[in-house]
């Protein structure tokens, strides 16, 4: 996820722009750019500052060399493809045409490809480079910016918001948009005390609520051409069209949330865009991770999965997919407990790194310790470039965006996303020695991966009984105590789902494997303990009913989350959440979503620091 910016008017472009990419830090911070049209006699240039790191570079940068243009674009980067370099942060540019992009250009590859024998050369490593080319040669062939772009996105596949500036055409700026946020902010002298008019585009109304509350929202395949008298738009179909206006009345903290109250609900909502990003990185048609050889582990070898926290229980989901789809022995480790007890590590084994922030102490450590002693290693992390990343060479990126709230939600999603989609991979690469034919192998594969591609729409449906995971949460909020069960991928999600309450709410709250509770816990169960049952669908449902039963007969109170169409389930628990069917193996991405809204409306009913709960840190980057 990234932030874009642009300003056409009579001010000074660069503050203005520079203003609004402080705004949208929260969306990306490892590099940023503006391009800025200077106006000379004899034709306008274009003033290109560009800086790897947060937005202070960028700042310095432009103080060193400054520029007085009221035209210009500007981009503060989250990486997806490409690190994070000056080279690779936009605004790129070509033949006179600057752009900056948010979202990921799915056959970008194929593209860069042709422009390459068509002659153009290229400077960085990420797709939004394919798009200034692709303009800059479409503009030999039209003469409105407007019709340029509309044939170059004609080309792409994936999600874009652009903003495009050209030395050709120095009245306007040109926006696009296809699944990727992008808005219009139309002049308004009430709010900027500016008479003259002037335009804006932003990524979300955070980053220009200062200037202008009068936006105009773009529709997906929109291609619009503003200029200081306003914006004329084409839909997908080239038609001339008119767009809504609206007034924005959130203040400035709330816009950063756009319109959420706390960055946890705001992240926990973005997870159908993150999974959607996520499977558009890394799959291209029936084709998972295309052109990447991660290493295999070898006949004898074994997968060890290291990580901390909410990322160890998307390991322990990882683990029973690797050895479910891949029949490749996997293990699981604490990455806090792995380097100290003398593992034994065989030629042949594979580790894993799980982290979204890629810094934690803990798991870099046990990660390093795991290639000292011989492992191949991989990482799955949400931040490119990061320490873990950069320590495994090979990395599988969530393009979750930044998580900004101390409690993870999208990032577990979205590794768990990772873990499928690696456990299909590593299956269609390892000899399947259960004996099973290729052909009903294949023809799994092939469910999963559909599965995995509605996973966005199944969590939209989902988020959609948010109000009444509210008013279940109501009737709990006073508790002391909660206990979670699930059963094989349903136990990762009971941990996970503790972890999630606990670390908002202050509530004490204990992940158990449901088969576990007749071993001891049971001994706990009365009115005063809820239990949250993880009753979905799958192997192992008829077990966890009866497990249910044994709460309930003890006078337990039993929150259920089970599958749409369940009529057994509603017997027996008091309150059911219901989620829509799917793969077995995707149930955890599914089933979590509910706990992480029961464990937020929990917290936020008991009045606790959501985004920034006591005692905690996002990244843990001391042991
Ligand atoms: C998640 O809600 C927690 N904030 C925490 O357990 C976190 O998952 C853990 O510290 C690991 O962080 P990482 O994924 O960035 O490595």
């Amino acid at each position: 996820m990234c932030g874009i910016i642009g300003y056409l008017g009579t001010r000074t472009a660069a503050p203005l722009l520079l203003e609004g990419l402080a705004k949208l830090e929260y969306r990306g911070y490892d590099s940023a750019g503006v391009a800025i049209l200077e106006r000379h006699d004899e034709a306008p240039t274009t003033h290109r500052v560009r800086a790897a790191g947060k937005i202070a570079h960028l700042v310095t940068a432009l103080e060193a060399s400054p520029t007085n243009g009221t035209h210009g674009i500007g981009h503060t980067r989250w990486a997806t493809h490409g690190g994070p370099t000056q080279d690779n942060a936009h605004p790129h540019f070509s033949e006179g045409v600057s752009v900056v992009h948010n979202g990921i250009i799915e056959n970008h590859a194929a593209l860069r490809a042709r422009l390459l024998e068509d002659g153009f050369e290229f400077k960085s490593e990420t797709d939004t480079e394919v798009i200034a080319h692709l303009i800059a040669q479409a503009l030999k062939s039209h003469s409105r910016l407007h019709e340029a772009v509309q044939a170059s996105v004609a080309q792409m596949q994936g999600a874009w918001a652009l903003c495009v500036i050209s030395e050709r055409h120095p009245e306007e700026i040109v926006v696009a948009r296809h699944a990727s946020p992008l808005l219009i902010g139309l002049h308004d002298a009430e709010t900027s005390g500016h008479a003259t008019p002037e335009v804006f585009v932003a990524s979300d109304v955070s980053a220009i609520l200062n200037h202008t509350r009068s936006v105009l929202d773009l529709n997906d395949g929109d291609v619009a051409t503003l200029t200081i008298k306003g914006a004329k738009i084409t839909d997908v179909d080239l038609r001339q069209v008119t767009r809504r206006t609206r007034r924005i009345t959130w203040n400035a903290v709330a816009a950063e949330k756009q319109g959420y109250k706390h960055f946890m609900l705001k992240e926990i909502h973005e997870q159908p865009k993150a999974i959607r990003d996520t499977i558009l990185g890394h799959v291209d048609g029936d084709n998972i991770f295309s052109k990447r050889n991660f290493p295999l582990p070898s006949p004898h070898g074994r997968v060890i999965l290291l990580a901390c926290g909410t990322s160890w229980h998307a390991a322990l989901c990882g683990k029973i997919l690797i050895e479910q789809l891949a029949r490749v022995p996997a293990e699981v480790d604490l990455a806090s407990e792995f380097r100290y007890r003398q593992p034994v590590i065989r030629e042949g084994d594979i580790a894993i790194a799980v982290s979204q922030s890629g810094e934690t102490a803990d798991t870099l450590a046990a990660i390093r310790e795991a290639g000292r002693l011989g492992a191949k290693t991989l990482s799955i992390c949400n931040v490119v470039d990061s320490s873990i990343a950069r320590m495994t060479g090979d990395v599988i990126y969530t393009h979750a965006g930044p998580e900004i709230s101390v409690a993870s939600t999208k990032a577990f999603t979205t590794q768990l996303v990772a873990l499928s989609l690696f456990s299909v991979w590593l299956a269609g690469r390892t000899s399947s020695d259960n004996g099973e034919d290729e052909g009903a192998r294949d023809e799994r594969e092939r469910a999963l991966l559909t599965t995995i591609r509605n996973l966005p729409s199944t969590i939209e449906s989902v988020l959609e009984h948010r109000e009444r995971i509210q008013r279940i949460a109501r009737r709990y909020a006073q508790y002391r105590d909660m206990l979670y069960l699930g059963r094989g991928l349903g136990y990762p999600v009971a941990l996970e789902g503790a972890l999630k309450l606990k670390e908002i709410s202050y509530m004490h709250a204990e992940g158990y494997a449901s088969g576990e509770m007749k071993h001891g816990p049971i001994a706990l169960i009365d009115e005063t303990m809820p239990v949250v049952v993880i009753a979905t669908e799958g192997p192992g449902y008829e077990k966890v009913i009866s497990n249910l039963e044994e709460v309930r007969s003890r006078g337990g109170r039993v929150i259920a989350v089970a599958t749409m169409g369940d009529t057994q389930i509603e017997q027996l628990a008091e309150d059911v959440i219901f989620v829509p069917p799917a793969h077995p193996m995707l149930q955890p991405i599914i089933a979590s979503v509910p706990l992480q809204l029961l464990a937020y409306y929990i917290a936020d009913q008991r009045g606790t620091d959501v985004d920034q709960p006591r005692n905690l840190a996002k990244s843990v980057t001391v042991e």
